[in-house]
């Protein structure tokens, strides 16, 4: 690769790699308390002690003492080297990486946006302040209390108020020596007609900051204090916020989130804050927007449900359904809360309090089974109307994912309308075959994607070994003691002579294990191996392995380097055996299907060597 990756590239894809979703994929992790554990892979063990850490980001085994972030994690397990790491996973989180140097617009931008964060950090600390102390803070202070809220969730947020004046905003960016052209990108600044100069955009309004994913401020939201239009207004896009990606109460959320599997995905500010407080920390809200695919994968690498509790009216349904179809889509279930009429979530939790709610969150039902009995309740009766209404239920079922899913609700549909299940199926497939047919047509060959290897099956995770990805996207062939075998040599923990001693290149069974050992016995000297100079001669799979074995973690030989050594001899002599017993097998079963082709004195030769090897 050309040209380097920028630190803040770096960053910011680690910060968008959800490291447990990570590690799951490796490691079958369970949650307990703010860590996840497991069976650490870099070590066999029979009792968890590797642990990930998800709000820091960070992963470490206190049997063996590994330990890192998402990119060491995959460099050990996938045996890469630290550019390919970063650029898979880049890949994996949707990150664009410029391969090359960037230009000076490029650099021009970054520093804009380092400045927009800036401004916006300044704005926020101006308005929570006035909130906080300000005298002319007063009636935001009443609001808030009003509403329920004191100091304490002021600061969580870092709510705050802008006073209703036109300049307030300017003077205190324009005294800290901050640029009015950044603050007129954000839209904090609107330019006045003729010479009149800016006018801030927030007046007398109560200001909610919006953060993105590593805390920083990108927009704000204002609400007015009184009944006058317009309720809200939002900061516009800019260079830091894009409303399609932006979630308000992500940042705060997404531990709880995480911890419980699912979020309650509401529609305003407020009831964002009065879920969160009343003790149900897994929500976020949309920013006066509908749901889009990019909010929906976004959520989906921290939970398996979305809980939709949108208004109760008309509207309110249009929009739940056109979520649970952007989350269908992306193959996240959605489940629906109904509340009482006239009541948001946040009125809900005033009036009948939070175990009224958690009572609804627990009879919280799936989307499409409330869509199903929409359509069918707004048809009614009549023949025409009823199939109509069938067909679009069967359009929905089948934009899910899962085919099992299709089933099951074309069979409650069946139900539900009378209708005969195998017309329902039938529809369905015209309907799927339709959009296939589409799909093939217009949309570009699939990207092919990385092939992260499944999750290990619980038994097989302690005999789990270093599996460095090579060209072909095969696995090394080796066992487990041949790679620790390689690796003592490759560390140099045994010498050469030990080695030889022992049995040389034949203690090697499988051939790729011996193709690395001979690499190692002949090139390494005393100071190790020089990987560098070793890459431009030998094979690139071979250079793989090798710089794959040579980030195995040394700690795994903490419990001694000659037990290790014995232990991998005694392996191999298992394995040895094990593998002739089966040629003997094998070559058994020859003979008693050969028939002439062999003698009872081979029969009996093979049958003595069998018994030996047990
Ligand atoms: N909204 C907006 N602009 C408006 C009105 C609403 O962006 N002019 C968005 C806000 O995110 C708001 C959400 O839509 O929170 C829901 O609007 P609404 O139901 O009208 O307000 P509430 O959230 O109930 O606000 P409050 O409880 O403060 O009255
Ligand atoms: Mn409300």
């Amino acid at each position: 690769m050309s040209g380097q990756i920028s630190e803040s590239k770096i960053n910011e894809i680690r910060e968008r790699t959800d490291i447990v979703e990570l590690i799951s994929q490796y490691v079958s992790l369970k949650h307990s308390g703010a860590n996840h554990t497991g069976l650490c892979p870099f070590h066999s063990e029979k009792t968890p002690s590797f642990s990930v850490n998800s709000a820091r980001q960070f992963f470490h085994c206190f049997g063996c003492g590994v330990g890192g972030d998402v990119f060491s994690f995959l460099m050990k397990t996938e045996g890469l080297v630290f550019p390919d790491a970063v650029r898979l996973l880049a890949e994996r989180a949707g990150v664009e990486l410029e391969e090359h140097i960037p230009t000076p617009e490029e650099e021009q931008r970054e520093r804009q946006r380092e400045r927009l964060y800036r401004v916006n950090e300044v704005a926020a600390a101006y308005f929570h302040q006035l909130l906080m102390e300000h005298p002319s803070g007063e009636p935001a202070r009443q609001y808030m209390k009003l509403r329920g809220y004191g100091r304490k969730a002021s600061g969580e947020y870092q709510i705050g108020y802008a006073l209703d004046s036109w300049d307030g905003l300017r003077t205190h960016l324009e005294d800290q020596g901050l640029a009015a052209d950044d603050a007129r990108i954000l839209g904090l600044l609107r330019p006045g007609k003729q010479d009149r100069g800016d006018y801030d955009l927030f007046r007398g309004r109560l200001i909610f900051p919006v953060y993105d994913l590593s805390g920083r401020i990108v927009a704000f939201a204002g609400r007015v204090l009184d009944d006058s239009k317009p309720k809200y207004i939002n900061s516009p896009e800019s260079p830091v916020y894009h409303k399609g990606r932006i979630l308000f109460g992500l940042y705060q959320a997404r531990q709880a989130m995480r911890q419980c599997g699912e979020v309650l995905l509401v529609e305003g500010y407020f009831d964002q804050l009065a879920l969160y407080r009343a003790g149900f920390p897994q929500v976020v809200a949309t920013c006066g927007t509908a749901l889009t695919s990019d909010h929906a994968q976004l959520l989906k690498r921290y939970v398996q449900r979305v809980v939709l509790l949108f208004d109760q009216d008309a509207a309110g349904k249009k929009a739940t359904f056109k979520a649970m179809t952007v989350l269908q889509e992306e193959g996240i279930p959605a489940a629906v809360i109904e509340l009482p009429k006239g009541e948001d979530p946040d009125s809900f939790i005033q009036m009948a309090g939070k175990d009224a709610f958690r009572a609804r969150l627990e009879k919280a039902r799936s989307a499409m089974d409330l869509f199903m009995e929409d359509v069918l309740t707004e048809a009614g009766n009549g023949i025409e109307q009823k199939v109509r209404a069938a067909e679009q239920i069967v359009e929905q079922i089948s934009k899910l994912s899962s085919e099992l899913e299709q089933d099951l609700y074309l069979k409650e549909l069946a139900q539900r309308s009378g209708i005969d299940l195998e017309q329902l199926k039938q529809v369905n497939r015209r309907i799927v075959g339709r959009v296939q047919q589409h799909k093939n047509t217009f949309s570009a060959p699939p990207v092919e994607s990385y092939p992260l290897p499944e999750p290990p099956l619980p038994e097989e995770r302690h005999e789990q070994h270093l599996q460095p990805a090579k060209e072909s996207g095969s696995m090394p062939d080796w066992s487990r003691s041949e790679e620790t075998l390689l690796c003592l040599l490759l560390q140099n923990h045994v010498s050469h002579k030990k080695i030889l001693m022992a049995g040389g290149l034949a203690l090697f069974n499988h051939q790729e294990a011996r193709d690395v050992a001979e690499i190692l016995l002949e090139k390494s000297t005393d100071s190790g191996l020089d990987l560098a100079t070793l890459a431009d001669e030998l094979a690139p799979d071979k250079v793989r392995l090798l710089t794959a074995l040579s980030l195995l973690d040394k700690g795994q030989f903490d419990e001694g380097v000659d037990e290790v050594f014995s232990g991998c001899l005694e392996g191999l002599q298992r394995e040895l055996k094990k593998r002739q017993r089966q040629e003997s097998i094998d070559k058994l079963r020859k003979l008693e299907q050969g028939g002439d082709t062999g003698t009872m004195k081979d029969a009996n030769n093979l049958l003595k060597q069998f018994k030996n090897l047990k």
